[in-house]
C-alpha cells in the first residue's frame, strides 16, 4: 500500500503538535504533503511559527504555509487560558529558523489536491475550519476531488467553550457549516471521544520515559496542557488532536456511527453547536462518520510507539 496524502490544517496547539509529531513519524502509512496553519488557539503569527517550530524539531523539510488570519464573519476568539501565551507552552522548543512556504494556505490545499489524481489527497483539520471552507469556495471542484477530510471538532453532548458548542466550531462555525454542506467525506472526532483519551501522570511517564528531544518537548507540552484544559486542576486531560491522525494509521481503534451533523449558526446561544442526528431523527442522509468510542490504552500504545521513532 503506498503511503496516503494527507495535508495537516492545524493550529497549534499542543494536541495539534503532537498530531504533527504523529503523522511526520509515520511516513509509510502516510506522507504530508504540506502543513497550513489557521488562527484559532492563539492568534495566526503564533500558530504559523509554531507550526514551524515543531516542524524542525523533528527534522523535517514539510513545507508549512500560513493561513487564514481570522474567521470568516466573527471576531476572533483565542484560547491562551488552555494553551498558555505563546499556544505551545511547556514545548522549550526555540524559535523556528526556515521560513514560510511561499503561497497562502488556501491556493495551496486548492493546488496540491488539483495537482493529484482524484481522490487520493485526505485532509486532516485540528483547528477552525476556515483555510478548509475557503479552498471549498475558491474552488468547489475540490469536494469531488478530495478522499476525505478527517477532523477534530464538535460534540454529540456538551461543549467545552460555551454549553453547547466546542471551540473550533465555535471559532468559525460558519466554515464548519460550509464543510459540513459540501458532500465531502467527513469523519468527525468529537469532544465525547477525545474525552476518551486522557493524559494522565502514568501516560506522560511512558512517553518521558522514551528520553528523546522530541519526547521531552510532548511530556512538557502535554504536562502544561493536560493542567490547563477543560479539566483544569485535574491529574488528566483530553487529548483531542491527534486521535485524528491516530486514525489513519489504526482505524480499529475507533468506533462511531454514520449521521446527519448540521452546526448552528444563527442561534446566539447555541453558535457553533454541532447537531448530530445520531438517532436519524430528520432522514437526512449521513454526511459523517461520527466517532464516540476510543480504545485509550491502544491509542497511548501507538502515540509512544511512534513518539519513539522521532
Ligand atoms: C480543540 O480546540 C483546541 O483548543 C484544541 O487544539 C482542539 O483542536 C478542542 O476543543
Ligand atoms: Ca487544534
Amino acid at each position: 500500500m503506498p503511503a496516503r496524502a494527507i495535508i495537516l490544517d492545524c493550529d497549534p496547539g499542543q494536541d495539534d503538535a503532537v498530531a504533527i509529531f504523529l503523522a511526520l513519524a509515520s511516513p509509510t502509512e502516510l506522507e504530508v504533503l504540506a502543513v497550513t496553519t489557521v488562527a484559532g488557539n492563539v492568534p495566526l503569527a503564533l500558530t504559523e511559527a509554531n507550526a514551524r517550530r515543531l516542524v524542525e524539531a523533528v527534522g523535517s523539510t514539510v513545507p508549512v504555509h500560513r493561513g487564514c488570519g481570522r474567521p470568516l464573519l466573527r471576531e476572533l476568539a483565542t484560547a491562551e487560558h488552555v494553551h498558555g501565551a505563546t499556544g505551545l507552552d511547556g514545548s522549550g522548543l526555540p524559535p523556528p529558523q526556515r521560513p514560510l512556504a511561499p503561497g497562502h494556505a488556501v491556493d495551496a490545499i486548492v493546488d496540491l489536491v488539483t495537482a493529484r489524481p482524484t481522490g487520493s489527497v485526505t485532509l486532516v483539520a485540528t483547528g477552525p475550519l476556515t483555510n478548509i471552507a475557503m479552498a471549498l469556495v475558491k474552488e468547489p471542484a475540490l469536494a469531488e476531488r478530495l478522499e476525505g477530510i478527517v477532523l477534530m471538532g464538535g460534540a454529540i453532548g456538551l461543549g467545552n467553550v460555551t454549553p453547547a458548542a466546542e471551540f473550533n466550531f465555535y471559532v468559525d462555525p460558519h466554515a464548519a457549516d460550509i464543510v459540513f454542506r459540501s458532500g465531502v467525506r467527513i469523519t468527525m472526532f468529537p469532544l465525547d471521544v477525545t474525552h476518551e483519551v486522557l493524559v494522565t501522570p502514568a501516560r506522560l511517564q511512558r512517553i518521558d520515559a522514551l528520553g528523546t528531544p522530541a519526547a521531552r518537548a510532548v511530556t512538557g507540552m502535554l504536562d502544561f496542557y493536560r493542567r490547563h484544559g477543560r479539566t483544569g486542576g485535574a491529574e488528566e486531560g483530553p487529548l483531542h488532536d491527534p486521535c485524528t491522525v491516530a486514525w489513519l494509521l489504526a482505524p480499529e481503534l475507533f468506533s462511531g456511527r454514520e449521521c446527519h451533523v448540521a452546526i448552528e449558526t444563527a442561534s446566539p446561544l447555541g453558535i457553533g453547536r454541532s447537531y448530530v442526528d445520531w438517532w436519524q431523527t430528520g432522514n437526512r442522509p449521513a454526511n459523517a462518520l461520527v466517532m464516540n468510542e476510543a480504545d485509550a490504552a491502544g491509542f497511548f500504545d501507538l502515540v509512544v510507539e511512534r513518539l519513539a521513532r522521532l
